[in-house]
């Protein structure tokens, strides 16, 4: 039985650092195990220019742990006024590693998002020539639509048209749900990749709504049944270079989750290693851990993966990790997986 594990440090493709006091307190529990993350631009007003992202990423360094080697990557939030030569620059200057599609309503801050597709069709072409990849919430946000079904209903209407339109583009499907997406991931031959995020692998939609609704499970997309679950799952441990970690870690304060209409958000960053490491052993997969973690992020970014190590070891005990992390902002509720958690960060 493994009881140690040395896997290259890993990085995760989705992350809400948000700014101000919650920045402050939660930007060191990210940096603790991680070597770079994909910062999500959601902010209000969201990081729409190249200035923004640079004024943005010192506000994360300047939030850092003294001596941390955390690495923000920088994205740029796609509105319908986008400017194409704006993002060109800001990717070509190293600055930023990818643009962020909300459909607009979609979502927490998604306000500036995107209404008409065929607006940013530009701006999509110029990043399929500079190589700029496009992170996607792939979620319609009619309201014809259940709630449980808009994942799917976005390939059909939106995604899959959008890959054609402009074939040349580098796609992740974010933060998948179902098993439609992981399908229409594994068909595509290249330029698609997707993440999946730790608590996917974890809950399913009677967490968040059978004995009573439990908030600090609600996140978007919602979970959907547990044969979705399933299938990230085997997605997640398949070692496929197409599946990669994005945490989804997005903190609100307890205030905002506890209420009539609760922010949709789940903070894993704490313990994200220690439940995937728990994941994987369940699944006969900790060898392939580090491919989801560490390995298949970074080369389809084409980035080298990071250069040294992290170590898991299982203890014989529980790991305990705080219930919440105090922030200038108000506490932030930390993942409860439901389960022990035995493997621990060196
Ligand atoms: O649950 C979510 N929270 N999903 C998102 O897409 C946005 C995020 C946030 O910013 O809180
Ligand atoms: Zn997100």
């Amino acid at each position: 039985m493994t009881e140690q594990l040395t896997i290259r440090r890993p990085d995760d493709w989705h992350l809400h650092l948000r700014d101000g006091a919650m920045l402050t307190g939660i930007a060191p529990q990210s940096a603790k195990h991680f070597g770079r993350a994909i910062i999500m631009p959601n902010l209000v007003p969201p990081v729409v220019r190249g200035d923004d992202a640079r004024a943005y990423r010192e506000r994360i360094l300047a939030a850092l742990p003294d001596g941390s080697r955390f690495e923000p990557l920088m994205t740029l939030y796609l509105t319908e006024t986008t400017d194409a030569d704006d993002v060109a620059q800001a990717a070509q200057s190293g600055l930023v590693k990818s643009v962020k599609l909300y459909p607009a309503g979609a979502t927490t801050n998604s306000d500036s998002g995107v209404r008409d597709f065929d607006r940013v069709l530009g701006v999509l072409e110029r990043m399929a020539d500079v190589g700029l990849p496009l992170c996607v919430h792939g979620e319609v946000t009619d309201n014809q639509i259940d709630i449980f079904d808009r994942e799917a209903v976005f390939i059909e209407r939106v995604l899959d048209p959008m890959r054609r339109r402009v074939p040349g583009l580098k796609v992740i499907m974010e933060h998948l749900t179902t098993s439609d997406a992981v399908d229409y991931v594994r068909s595509a031959e290249d330029g698609l990749a997707a993440t999946i995020t730790t608590h996917h692998l974890i809950i399913n939609r009677n967490h968040i709504l059978a004995g009573g609704i439990r908030p600090h499970y609600y996140c978007l997309p919602v979970a959907k049944r547990d044969s979705h679950r399933l299938a990230l799952r085997a997605a997640a441990i398949s070692g496929d270079r197409r599946f990669f970690l994005g945490t989804d870690s997005a903190p609100h304060a307890d205030a905002a989750k506890e209420a009539a209409c609760g922010c949709a958000g789940i903070f894993t960053a704490t313990n994200t290693m220690s439940c995937l490491a728990q994941v994987f052993e369940a699944e006969n997969a900790l060898d392939r851990l580090e491919a989801f973690t560490s390995l298949n992020g970074p080369a389809f970014y084409g980035l080298p993966a990071n250069d040294d190590t992290i170590t898991l070891i299982k203890q014989a005990d529980p790991v305990s990790f705080p219930e919440s992390i105090e922030t200038g902002a108000g506490p932030v509720t930390v993942f409860d997986p439901g389960f022990p958690l035995y493997w621990d960060v060196a």
